[in-house]
């Protein structure tokens, strides 16, 4: 029996009573006329694409996977090999190729995990993320704390689409020379090595030749910011022992919903519709995501990066910032009640505790003058400040939307993420920009590369 399905579900009744109503409005038409191109080029009936390059199977993927049977079964079979027998796993990968998989992570995994004793962790390893930074400090450490546990296995994943991005690639050196010296045995290296790809890839050619086996192939049209519901994150999420088939659900239903309904039903094109009239009628380039959760700062980065390497093109584009209320409140609340009116605020809320409600406990001797609290639940104070932060925000006409999440499951961040993957996507259709690729990234690499003579 399957859980409820509930959606996610987007109000942004609190900006609507700030923002231009005439040119919300005459946005939406635009989303309209959007989707319907977005959807032929996600259908390959557009006769000609919209965009070159044009990465949008993500649109329909996560359906196209559910009714994959053997891809789906293979990643959960190799997902639960490596769960299994390792006890500690490493995730090699940068930008897409990490924030994925970290998103999921955080937000479906206890917080300390890696604390945790396995049977506590739902018999799955610990987890680390590298090969995004070229930090000698931190990889040493990974290293040093690896070989430690000396009667311990760690398995490497190693996800990067093109497969030659300098930071996993150096750091996939430096691990897989520590995996051998650990191992001695060429084939117990091979069956402890996992890796996510192109279909032509020198990583690929790599693996292969080691003999390993556990190869996935991320989609052509398919980039890496778009990539968390293939491999790049479902592996990891079967390994951490996650129910992939209810991630899949999550975003299909979401992809459904915004090919069929009209934008006041539709949380993706309601999103869209308020970040670009706010953005284009009302000169607010600055979005922030507040969670209102610690499991979801890392989703906030994922988004952050879908942002901005996006719609940051061409001198055009807002700008990402993630949020962790109430944390940040205390940090960047005052500039966003009080500072420049650049900002459009989107909550993302969890109405569902995962957790036991914490009680707040009442004290004989009342000295903090917290008893008028007392018996109430943490939730229920933090739904005051959810409440009583966007009140602030509308007073000072300060426009504020919600995406609510039924609670944090499978099912929910499918969904989530899909629907921000669509909404960026579809801004990018009604506003001229495209979407995909990201040409800025490489020049960067191409003055790095002259400075190390190569
Ligand atoms: O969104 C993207 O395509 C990028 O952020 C890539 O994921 C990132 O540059 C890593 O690339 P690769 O997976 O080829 O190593």
């Amino acid at each position: 029996m399957h859980e409820p399905t509930t959606l996610p579900l987007y109000d942004s009744s609190a900006a609507d009573a700030i923002l231009d109503p005439d040119a919300r409005a005459a946005v939406v038409d635009r989303l309209h006329e959007a989707r319907t191109t977005l959807i032929n080029d996600a259908d390959g009936s557009s006769g000609s694409a919209t965009f070159d390059p044009l990465d949008i199977d993500f649109v329909n993927w996560p359906t196209r996977l559910l009714e994959d049977e053997a891809e789906l079964s293979r990643i959960e079979e190799i997902g639960s090999r490596f769960r299994e027998r390792a006890d500690a796993l490493v995730l090699l990968g940068i930008g897409g190729s990490s924030m994925g998989p970290r998103a999921l992570f955080s937000a479906l995994c206890d917080p300390y995990h890696n604390e945790r004793p396995r049977d506590a962790r739902r018999g799955a390893p610990r987890i680390y993320f590298d090969g995004d930074n070229l930090d000698n400090n931190d990889q040493v450490a990974l290293l040093d704390g690896l070989a430690h546990f000396q009667e311990e296995k760690w398995n490497l994943l190693v996800t990067s689409k093109s497969g030659n991005t300098i930071e996993t690639a150096i750091a996939l050196r430096v691990f897989l020379a520590a995996l051998e010296a650990r191992l001695g045995d060429s084939a117990e290296v091979a069956e402890s090595l996992a890796v996510v790809t192109g279909a032509r890839s020198p990583l690929r050619e790599l693996a292969t030749g080691m003999g390993c086996e556990n190869i996935f192939t991320l989609p052509d049209a398919i980039g890496g910011r778009f990539s968390v519901l293939t491999a790049v994150g479902l592996l990891p999420a079967a390994i951490l022992g996650l129910d992939i088939r209810r991630l899949l659900e999550g975003a299909a239903e979401m992809t459904r919903v915004f090919c069929e309904a009209d934008a006041g039903q539709n949380p993706v094109l309601g999103h869209a519709a308020t970040s670009i009239t706010a953005e284009a009628h009302h000169g607010m380039s600055v979005r922030v995501l507040c969670v209102w959760s610690q499991a979801l700062e890392s989703l906030g980065l994922w988004h952050d990066q879908l942002l901005a390497e996006s719609l940051g093109k061409g001198g055009r584009g807002a700008t990402p910032l993630t949020a962790v209320n109430t944390r940040d409140l205390h940090s960047r609340g005052q500039q966003h009640q009080d500072g420049r009116r650049d900002k459009l605020i989107t909550n993302l809320l969890v109405e569902e505790t995962r957790t036991t409600p914490l009680v707040i406990p009442a004290r004989a001797d009342d000295i903090d003058g917290l008893n008028r609290l007392a018996g109430r639940t943490l939730h229920e104070v933090l739904e005051a400040a959810v409440r009583g932060t966007n009140r602030a925000y509308a007073e000072d006409a300060r426009p504020t939307a919600d995406i609510r999440l039924h609670r944090l499951d499978e099912f929910s961040m499918g969904a989530v993420l899909q629907m921000l993957m669509l909404a960026i996507t579809l801004e990018g259709y009604a506003t001229g920009i495209n979407p995909f690729g990201q040409p800025g990234v490489e020049d960067y690499k191409r003055h790095m590369q002259n400075e190390l003579g190569s």
